[in-house]
């Protein structure tokens, strides 16, 4: 079974999709913990109600990363809940040595477009400024860079004509909802295999 921590800033609507995979018995695996930057995050509103640990992390004093020491606080929580596998959902910051080094290999993100095309903030926002006719979204192994890390899987999502950041992101959404648990099955641990 995979040990999960998750990590997240937003609404977590990837977290309740690999949530309920789980609960519907199609994914191997446990929520040991969920983790957030942003004390009114609904990601922890929703572990909390499915009764998971969650636990917030005061970021600090920088927008885009953690604090060194709000980090390694991250690296115990995740450790001492016995995690194996750091699953980011919509979590908006970059992940620092301390972190990427106490789970080499072992920490994956969801990124809304299809890697590498619009790393970054709002992807379905440059997808659609560039007119793109085809978006997506990217499961990846993190490293130090933004949306840098080696792709798993990703899944296409075409924008369609009138499309408007919030429609495509949407569309992009009920893709991640799918793509996020199936690849989470194909990890070593999961004990189902193929996508
Ligand atoms: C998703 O679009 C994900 O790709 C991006 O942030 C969003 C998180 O949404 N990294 P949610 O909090 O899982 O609903």
């Amino acid at each position: 079974m995979l040990k999960l921590g998750v990590l997240g800033s937003g609404k977590g609507s990837n977290f309740r999709a690999i949530a309920d995979a789980i609960a519907r018995g199609e994914l191997d695996a446990e929520v040991r913990i969920v983790i957030s930057d942003v004390a009114s995050a609904g990601i922890l509103e929703l572990a909390r109600a499915r009764g998971l640990r969650a636990e917030f992390v005061e970021p600090g004093r920088f927008k885009t990363k953690l604090e060194p020491e709000a980090e390694l606080r991250v690296v115990e929580l995740l450790q001492n809940a016995g995690v194996e596998w750091v699953v980011l959902a919509g979590y908006m910051r970059m992940i620092k040595p301390p972190l990427l080094a106490a789970f080499p290999r072992r920490i994956i993100n969801i990124h809304p477009s299809l890697l590498p095309a619009f790393p970054g903030l709002e992807a379905w926002r440059q997808a659609l400024a560039a007119g793109a006719r085809e978006t997506g979204c990217t499961v990846h192994y993190v490293d130090a860079g933004m949306d840098t890390g080696e792709v798993i899987a990703q899944r296409a999502v075409p924008v369609l004509p009138g499309d408007t950041p919030e429609t495509l992101h949407a569309r992009i959404q009920v893709a991640e909802h799918a793509l996020y648990p199936d690849v989470l099955r194909t990890l070593p641990g999961a004990g189902v295999t193929g996508l």
